[in-house]
């Protein structure tokens, strides 16, 4: 059966910004895109490297502080800078991090609008309307999902992603690559959505080796791009599942960035999931051009890792056995409150969630 066309669909809602901008030096629309909303002093929210890398303009608004998984405490800086500024609109430049921080400045800030310029390719950030903010104090990433926090206006430029070093084009691109599979796989997943994660998936098979092998090979770079941004616009709007849910405790828990936590866990999540739903899964084999089959398809996955040298969880964690049983309790529940869990094709309770987590060790 075709994807999506298995049942009749009653009711549908699909969320977007409401302008994309894509292609080489797409970013040089910025300043129209501003002037066609009469933004005039705009915050920039990036991150210190990030930065570097802005065009020099005096008097213009920056804040720079947003750590990789932006915490509350660079929400609270950010939009005391907007405050202070008088800031008439907030322009996200980076990862998902300086997005993700954006969305809950401009959340709190209220009423102004948002440009989410990203620099990996990626979360797909630029077209959610999800954030993820960390709580220190209680220790978990926090994921808001609400429609106010979708930016108004996404401009994606390739070039700009040109430059991510070998590891980050792995993480993300694993992220990526998730975001589709777990969209087409969500049980809130629906026709719209299915055709943005086929796509998305379709892409990183073509060029996600090829954008880690060869960085400055622009027709991989804007492949990869195009799939970040069509992996955000399937999971956006179907959701993600049992990986996010997993993904983020161990994050938190270990230090580890959002991809790298996602890739670690694809293969055994997969494993655990694909007798939810053979059929769906065995349609995503088709698509990524995988022997028909769980095995093969966990096969594929572990070998992706291999090829874009992916570490293994344990190496993540420094090889601390005795930290990371201790913490499985604690980590299981904390991806069971984050509601993400629930959107898998096979549900998972402790235990399970327990025992996939060593599975990937
Ligand atoms: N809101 C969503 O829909 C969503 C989806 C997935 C992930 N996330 C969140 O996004 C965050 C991760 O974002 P990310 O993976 O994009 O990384 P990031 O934003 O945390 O950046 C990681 C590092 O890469 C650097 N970097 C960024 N662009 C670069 C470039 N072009 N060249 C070289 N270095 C570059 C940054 O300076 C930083 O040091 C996590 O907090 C995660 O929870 C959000
Ligand atoms: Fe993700």
């Amino acid at each position: 059966m075709a994807a999506g066309v298995e049942q009749e669909v009653l009711a549908m809602r699909f969320d977007s910004p409401g302008r994309i901008e894509y292609g080489a030096g797409a970013r040089h629309r910025l300043e129209e895109v501003l002037a066609d909303w009469g933004i005039r002093r705009p915050l920039i929210v990036t991150d210190r490297w990030m930065a570097r890398s802005l065009p020099d303009k005096p008097g213009q608004l920056v804040y720079e502080g947003v750590q990789p998984d932006p915490t509350e405490a660079n929400v609270a800086a950010g939009l005391e800078q907007a405050q202070r500024g008088d800031a008439d609109g907030i322009v996200a430049f980076g990862g998902g991090s300086p997005i993700d921080c954006a969305k809950a400045i401009r959340k709190q800030l209220g009423g102004v609008k948002l440009v989410a310029v990203p620099t990996t390719a990626g979360t797909g950030s630029e077209a959610t309307p999800v954030m993820v903010i960390t709580d220190e104090e209680a220790g978990v990433k926090r994921m808001t999902r609400e429609p106010g926090l979708m930016p108004d206006a996404a401009i994606v430029d390739y070039e700009l992603s040109a430059t991510m070093p070998r590891p980050l084009t792995a993480h993300v691109g694993v992220d990526t690559l998730t975001h589709g599979l777990e969209a087409f796989v969500s049980r809130k997943r629906h026709p719209l959505s299915d055709a943005m994660a086929v796509r998305c998936m379709e892409r990183c098979r073509e060029h996600l080796r090829e954008a880690w092998r060869d960085g400055r090979q622009m027709r991989a770079r804007a492949g990869m791009a195009l799939a970040a941004l069509e992996g955000g616009l399937a999971f956006g709007n179907a959701s993600v599942a049992l990986v996010h849910g997993m993904s983020r405790p161990l994050g938190v828990v270990f230090h580890i960035a959002h991809g790298l936590s996602n890739a670690v866990l694809l293969p055994a999540v997969t494993k655990y999931s694909w007798e939810g739903d053979a059929e769906r899964y065995g349609e995503a084999a088709r698509v990524l051009g995988i022997e028909p089959g769980r095995e093969a398809f966990v096969a594929w996955l572990e070998a992706l890792n291999r090829s874009l040298e992916v570490p293994r969880l344990r190496e993540c964690c420094g090889g601390d056995r005795e930290r990371f049983e201790g913490q499985l309790g604690k980590m299981a529940r904390d991806a069971i409150a984050s509601g993400s869990p629930a959107n898998n094709p096979r549900r998972a309770g402790e235990d399970e969630i327990q025992a996939i987590y060593r599975e990937a060790w």
